[in-house]
């Protein structure tokens, strides 16, 4: 496993560049390949998830390479393979993305089941049963989802729980279906509202992505086009926790503040001066944070994407904080932090966090993506040094994470592991053909 070396400390200071939205590119890439004809796609965010998904579709027939401008060019007319690999999929759970492409474009899909992970279980019958009500017939067999349809059909479907992967899959079906089709309890998150206006300038019709019911009518064609995706607002909320932990003084570059209503009041409560412009975020730690509760929530409530990184925030503040994950199980760092010198009980779906006034340097392991951003955090303002095993999985959705804080002024060094690295490197240099 790759490893993170940190000597906690120093007051992050200057200027960071926040990289395009991985949860926008995963489905704007896949939506790329319903299309005829060529999408040149900006501010890609150069992750390994984006790397897996590009591969995915690439073994699917798809033709995907970066150019000299950092772009990312989809040409999708010779996508005919319909079964996903089984090693690449099991990477990572937005793959299952493919399977609303391949019943639009080809009527017929074999994915694998993404499996349960780190979070606990996470299962996509929300998915199929909104892939069912567009006319597809589902089976699943060896651990496959095999589906198959004539024709998708427009239905009104009902999203439990504002799924966010479920709405998104099923706008990528229902926009070549027959007819129109009515997601009510739609996810309102801006990567939903980024994918719509994405598939519109192909071509597609979709209506009211961002409010709770997002009407889609079908249409038997879409081309491919030029787009810039969003910038990553989980990406600027962890270097906004950044700079509260550290004590820093930061400009975040390359951002939506209105996509960061609720992290930017949460975080104004807990002490930081904080100041939006069009595009940047100004941000300024007045001292030690000051505690303050949350409850994670769908868009535009606080991200759960976010909650590791303001718990690790939270571990060293004036006060006692209440947090409460609502949507994943999401709290197997807190042994991690624990190591570490922070008190933090967890109750079920809540935390209590004690803040102490240091935290210690320790050998960690990272246990999911976020969690892995919180002990960087952690590490950031911890006593002495703090080893981070386990980054791949920061490397997911983080670009160059240990690069930023670099410069940043932060003390961080990269320990790389041989055949992680290998793999990494495979698929960066893969798609790196120049043309
Ligand atoms: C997406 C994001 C992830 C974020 C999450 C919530 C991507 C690639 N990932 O994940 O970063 O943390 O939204 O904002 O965009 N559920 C079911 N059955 C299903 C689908 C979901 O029970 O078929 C449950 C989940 O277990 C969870 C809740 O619904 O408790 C919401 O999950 P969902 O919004 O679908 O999350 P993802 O799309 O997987």
């Amino acid at each position: 496993m790759a490893k993170l070396l940190i000597r906690g400390g120093t007051p992050l200071k200057g200027t960071v560049e926040i990289s395009g939205a991985k949860n926008s590119a995963l489905p704007i890439i896949v939506a790329a390949c319903l299309a005829e004809g060529e999408s040149i796609l900006e501010n890609i965010p150069h992750d390994i998830d984006v790397y897996t998904i590009s591969m995915i579709l690439r073994d699917l027939g798809a033709e995907i390479w970066l150019d000299r401008e950092n772009r990312l060019h989809v040409v999708p007319d010779g996508l005919e393979g319909y079964q996903a690999s089984y090693d690449l999929v099991r990477r990572m759970r937005a793959s299952f993305y493919v399977t609303g492409l391949l019943l639009a474009r080809l009527g017929k899909a074999e994915v694998p089941l993404p499996g349960g992970c780190a979070l606990g279980s996470r299962p996509v019958d929300y998915h199929l049963k909104g892939f069912q009500a567009l006319g597809a017939r589902i089976n699943i067999e060896h651990g496959f989802v095999k589906a198959e349809t004539d024709q998708l059909v427009g239905s009104k479907i009902y999203i439990n729980r504002s799924s966010v992967g479920t709405t998104i899959n099923l706008m990528l079906a229902a926009s070549r279906a027959k007819g129109t089709t009515i997601l009510e309890n739609a996810a309102k998150e801006p990567e939903v509202v980024d994918l719509a206006i994405y598939l519109n300038s192909m071509g597609a019709r979709i209506r009211g992505a961002g409010t709770d019911v997002i009407r889609i009518d079908g249409v038997d064609s879409l081309r491919g086009t030029e787009y810039g995706i969003i910038s990553d607002r989980i990406e600027a909320g962890t270097f906004i926790m950044a700079c509260g932990i550290t004590g820093g003084e930061l400009v975040l570059a390359n951002v939506v503040p209105e996509h960061l209503r609720s992290t930017i009041l949460k975080c104004e409560e807990a002490g930081l001066e904080i100041e939006e412009g069009i595009s940047t975020i100004q941000v300024r730690s007045k001292g030690r944070p000051l505690a303050v509760d949350l409850e994670t929530a769908p868009y535009p409530g606080f991200p759960t994407d976010l909650q590791q990184p303001f718990a690790a925030m939270m571990s060293i503040a004036d006060g006692t904080s209440i947090i409460r994950e609502t949507i994943f199980d999401r709290f197997r760092y807190v042994d991690e932090l624990r190591r570490m010198g922070a008190d933090i009980r967890v109750d079920r779906d809540t935390a209590i966090i004690r803040g102490v006034a240091e935290l210690t340097g320790a050998q960690v392991e990272v246990t999911d993506l976020r969690a892995g951003a919180a002990l960087v955090l952690a590490a950031l303002i911890a006593k002495g040094k703090t080893e981070i095993s386990g980054v791949e999985l920061v490397d997911r959705g983080y670009e160059r994470l240990d690069a930023k804080l670099r410069q940043l002024g932060a003390d961080i060094e990269r320990i790389p592991d041989r055949q992680e690295d290998a793999f990494e490197e495979c698929l960066t240099s893969s798609l790196l053909e120049i043309r």
